[in-house]
């Protein structure tokens, strides 16, 4: 049913932007090797602390904070350190890039592959859908609208689009924030990703065309989710997310026919580190340690109750998981990445 009037319909507004794009073969894969940037978008699972960011949500600025200028930006630094991330250590976007691994501060515009994240802790699609989780988070497609009118110009004076990767990973919020909400679900996650789209629409418009978007981790088995027999969100509501993910993904993919989006299979990735967890040097995947954010953690997980230490625990709070994951799932990606 390839032309059902749900598909022409959601459609209707890339094909409106689509005048200018020759049909031309989007290539098999992403040529991540030769690419020098990663621009990131998206939550807490991906927000890396700027010097100029705000502390705990931001690389740079905030919904109250909007616009930032030029100097801003380039003098801006990514700081590495136990709480400069929501993960006690660095994330999957730091350890693809290699930028901002080190303790301490690093310019963007020093790495050998440069990440500029404008991920936000909190950050849902859209307020259309979700409300806000405090009134200075960026949503995403605020984050786009921010990247557009502050970003872009300037980094596209050094980084050329055709040498940029552009990263989406969001939706966790959304679907956890809406677990509970009287819709149908599958028509909700559509409109959720349709939005997502249109928001990445406006990243083509600006000359963009490699685009990597990461699904749903199973947030079914999050500590708190597996305690119970009735996780919010539940399986299926992830399945349904990340089904309607992939479809308009393609969409979009079929519709510009000039651009790379590939969707990487987070939710496989992270269920197989669940299910055999000694594979992935992972001894605990039900629960997370109470000490995580402790500064003696490192050494002292025993004085918290933790039996192992906490690279050995997939999940690092109730929410999200260690680095350690990040580092596996990381390395993994960039495997896929260079097919
Ligand atoms: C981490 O860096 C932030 C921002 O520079 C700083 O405020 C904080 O004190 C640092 N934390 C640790 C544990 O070093
Ligand atoms: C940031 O989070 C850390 C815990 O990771 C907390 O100790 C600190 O007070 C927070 N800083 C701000 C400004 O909220
Ligand atoms: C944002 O929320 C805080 C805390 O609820 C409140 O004190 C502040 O006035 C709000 N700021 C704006 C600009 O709405
Ligand atoms: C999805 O979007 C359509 C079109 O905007 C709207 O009519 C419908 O109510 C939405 N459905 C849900 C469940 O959000
Ligand atoms: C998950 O929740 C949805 C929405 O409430 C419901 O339709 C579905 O049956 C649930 N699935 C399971 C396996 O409980
Ligand atoms: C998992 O972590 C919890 C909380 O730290 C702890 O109570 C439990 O014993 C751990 N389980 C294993 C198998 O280590």
């Amino acid at each position: 049913m390839l032309w059902a009037p749900e598909l022409m319909l959601t459609l209707l507004p890339f094909a409106a932007y689509n005048t200018a794009s020759p049909i031309s073969r989007a290539r098999d894969k992403f040529d991540w090797s030769s690419q020098r940037a990663l621009i990131a978008f998206g939550d807490s699972y991906t927000y890396v602390q700027g010097t100029h960011g705000l502390q705990n949500y931001s690389f740079i600025g905030d919904q109250l904070n909007f616009a930032y200028d030029a100097q801003t930006l380039l003098s801006n630094k990514i700081v590495q350190n136990q709480t400069a991330s929501a993960e006690g250590g660095p994330n999957w976007v730091e350890y693809l890039t290699k930028c901002g691994l080190q303790p301490g501060l690093t310019s963007p515009k020093h790495c050998k592959k440069q990440l500029w994240d404008f991920a936000f802790a909190g950050a849902d699609i859209s307020t259309e859908y979700t409300p806000l989780h405090h009134n200075f988070t960026v949503s995403l497609v605020n984050q786009i609208t921010q990247f557009k009118s502050y970003a872009a110009p300037v980094l596209q004076q050094f980084l050329p689009p055709s040498q940029s990767l552009v990263a989406v990973w969001i939706g966790i919020n959304d679907v956890g924030d809406s677990s509970k909400y009287a819709v149908d679900f599958p028509t909700f996650y559509a409109n959720l990703t349709r939005t997502l789209f249109t928001s990445v629409n406006e990243l083509y418009d600006l000359g963009y065309r490699s685009f990597l978007v990461m699904n749903l981790p199973p947030l079914d088995r999050t500590p708190g989710n597996q305690a119970t027999s009735t996780p919010h969100p539940n399986a299926t509501q992830v399945a349904w997310y990340n089904d309607a993910l992939a479809e308009k993904a393609e969409l979009f993919r079929r519709v510009k026919g000039d651009v790379e989006v590939r969707v990487f299979d987070a939710h496989a990735r992270l269920s197989a580190m669940l299910d055999e967890p000694g594979e992935y040097g992972i001894v605990n995947t039900t629960n997370f340690c109470a000490g995580y954010d402790q500064p003696d953690i490192e050494t002292n997980y025993r004085a918290y109750g933790c039996p192992t230490p906490l690279e050995t625990y997939f999940w690092f709070n109730s929410g999200h998981m260690t680095s350690h994951v990040h580092r596996i799932l990381a390395a993994e990606l960039e495997d896929w990445l260079q097919g």
